[in-house]
């Protein structure tokens, strides 16, 4: 059974689309064991002390510096033991330290078709807004492994998402949580929870290693 760890900054759909994929089926072989947001006010809190998941603020405001910040992140990281970190709108940099001991066990939802629209201040509505100035007619969602990059490591999923006449920043991120994140996620986590990621970016980035 994989111990998943979510990490949240929001609303937390995403979580959401976890949870009810575990309750379904849609996942096996892993259960959620906490939920950490940097934010108190995060709705996705709430989801998860719903439904008696181990809820987590980490605010970077109650440490007296970013190093202690971090430093109490992969505490807590570390303490619950987890096998996957989930990174389900998390709005913080990663820790370096953090990505070197969990490397390939942590994996980030990006709001567009990786490399179109990622990197450096393109999260939230500003993916979508860069997506509908140069006019594309397809964007969509990727699931990637966590490297020390911004979004550039191994992809693990893809879903394209047609762009409609009328779109607006809001209703194109909408179409593109609901036909594509929220489904791509929870099945990078099954992938992974049962060992089905021949032909993923996994397998690359562990041939890179050896
Ligand atoms: C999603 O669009 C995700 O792709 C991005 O942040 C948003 C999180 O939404 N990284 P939610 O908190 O899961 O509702």
């Amino acid at each position: 059974m994989l111990k998943l760890g979510v990490m949240v900054s929001g609303g937390g759909t995403n979580l959401q689309a976890i949870i009810d994929a575990i309750d379904n089926g849609g996942i096996t072989n892993a259960g959620i064991k906490a939920v950490i947001s940097n934010n108190p006010g995060a709705y996705a809190l709430e989801r998860a002390k719903a439904h008696g998941i181990d809820a987590v603020c980490l605010s970077p405001k109650s440490f007296e510096s970013r190093e202690e910040f971090h430093k109490a992140l992969l505490g807590k990281v570390d303490e619950y033991g987890l096998d996957l970190i989930v990174l389900a709108g998390f709005l913080v940099t990663i820790p370096a330290a953090m990505i070197q001991k969990y490397r390939n066990r942590i994996i980030n939802i990006h709001p567009s078709l990786i490399p179109s629209f990622c990197g450096v201040g393109y999260y939230g509505l500003k993916v979508h807004e860069a997506a509908l100035k140069r006019g594309v007619k397809l964007t969509g969602a990727t699931v990637h492994f966590v490297d020390e990059g911004v979004d550039s490591g191994p992809i693990i999923l893809q879903k394209a998402v047609e762009v409609l006449p009328g779109d607006t920043p809001k209703t194109l991120q909408r179409r593109v949580m609901e036909e594509a994140e929220w489904k791509i996620l929870p099945q990078a986590i099954d992938m992974i929870a049962n060992g089905r990621l021949k032909d993923s970016g996994l397998s690359a980035a562990k041939e890179e290693e050896e």
